[in-house]
């Protein structure tokens, strides 16, 4: 068989995301326990060979045409910049983005962007130092803001931020976000929480919604749909203005919303998967993986690794179910693993 990574439902993943490793240098409460996780075994994670040859297999076989690295947090591996200078000989078109909470960027942005990176995402909750702090579990808010501006000077943009809002935590800090992002030109996306968390502390009624969310954000700014196509993205996009600028003016600053939970996108998801060691997930929100580590290591050829992969994508799930949890339908179930161990 041929042809790309195509579902029951007639999507097409074009859009891979690669796990690096499942463990971080944080621990963000909705995220993962104080104590960390049972990590991976180094033997379980995949090589910067076999994470080239998955890569090959997904562009020049499966129609892939974009690459997300992801974690736990990918700046852990040591051998992030070799990965990718080998991706980017490999593949020297392919656009290829990190996700990252930017702890140690400040050191690598450079050699970051040398080796082959195209744009990162930062994952940012809080501009003061003890929420964030709180939230994180680790005094490191500074550090992130070096990275940060490190990435931006290493030409690695656009920069986008990912927030995610905590009631009582940081909900107040929505507006205070915003200003300082549009400030810097980057652009904002606040993310509702999602019943990933290896504690579950996720309640439906606790959760900051993207209705919440704009209501915030409005008590300062003016918001106007942007007139971009959001062509599949996850995050509905809008302009910001301050107050004072006119509509005609140019917008101050773009910020988006990912509201995971109450506006499902499912119906337009790219998104193909593959944990630290080397399985896929159809969805954030699977229940099954299917091993290709496993297989290539057992001497698979490219088209046999192909065709599996093809078939765990076949087997991707309609939709995720949870904008009805907590409210009666109980059709979601969270999965195993918890979003570092997926990978964002
Ligand atoms: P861009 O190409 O920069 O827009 O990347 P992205 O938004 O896809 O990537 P990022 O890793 O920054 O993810 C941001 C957030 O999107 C994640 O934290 C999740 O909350 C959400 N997200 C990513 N993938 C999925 C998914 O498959 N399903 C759902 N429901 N949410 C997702
Ligand atoms: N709900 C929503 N977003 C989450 N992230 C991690 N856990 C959750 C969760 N339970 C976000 C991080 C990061 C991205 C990769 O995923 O904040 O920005
Ligand atoms: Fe680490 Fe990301 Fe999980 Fe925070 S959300 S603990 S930065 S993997």
């Amino acid at each position: 068989t041929t042809g790309g990574l195509v579902d029951t439902f007639g999507r097409q993943a074009t859009d891979m995301r690669l796990s690096l490793t499942d463990k971080c240098n944080l621990r963000c409460t909705y995220c993962m326990p104080a104590e960390g996780m049972d990590w991976l075994s180094r033997n379980d994670l995949m090589t910067a060979d076999e994470i080239v040859r998955l890569v090959d297999i997904g562009v020049d076989v499966l129609q892939v045409r974009e690459l997300r690295l992801t974690g736990g947090e990918p700046l852990v591996r040591k051998d992030l910049e070799e990965i990718l200078r080998r991706v980017r000989a490999s593949q020297p078109e392919l656009p290829i983005s990190l996700t990252t909470n930017a702890v140690g960027l400040d050191r690598r942005a450079a050699s970051l962007r040398a080796a082959g990176l195209t744009r990162l995402n930062v994952s940012l909750d809080s501009l003061h130092s003890e929420t964030f702090a709180a939230l994180t579990r680790r005094p490191f808010l500074e550090r992130v803001l070096r990275g940060i501006d490190a990435a931006a000077d290493a030409g690695l943009g656009p920069i986008k931020i990912n927030a995610v809002l905590l009631r009582g935590i940081n909900d107040h800090e929505a507006a205070d976000l915003v200003d300082w992002a549009i400030g810097k030109g980057y652009e904002l996306r606040f993310i509702e929480q999602m019943p990933l968390d290896e504690d579950h502390i996720w309640t439906r009624d606790n959760m900051i919604t993207a209705g919440a969310i704009r209501a915030r954000v409005e008590e300062r700014f003016v918001l106007t749909p942007d007139p971009r196509d959001r062509d599949g993205a996850p995050a509905d996009r809008w302009e910001v203005r301050r107050p004072g600028t006119l509509a005609t003016e140019p917008a101050d600053g773009v910020i988006g919303i990912i509201a995971s939970v109450t506006e499902p996108f499912c119906a337009d998801c790219r998104r193909t998967r593959i944990t630290a060691d080397g399985k896929v997930r159809s969805c954030l929100f699977s229940h099954d993986e299917v091993p290709l580590l496993h297989l290539m290591r057992s001497g698979a050829t490219d088209a046999e690794i192909a065709q599996r992969w093809r078939d765990a994508m076949w087997m991707k799930p309609k939709a995720h179910g949870m904008d009805h949890a907590g409210l009666g339908a109980a059709d979601y179930i969270q999965p195993e693993r918890s979003m570092s161990a997926i990978g964002g």
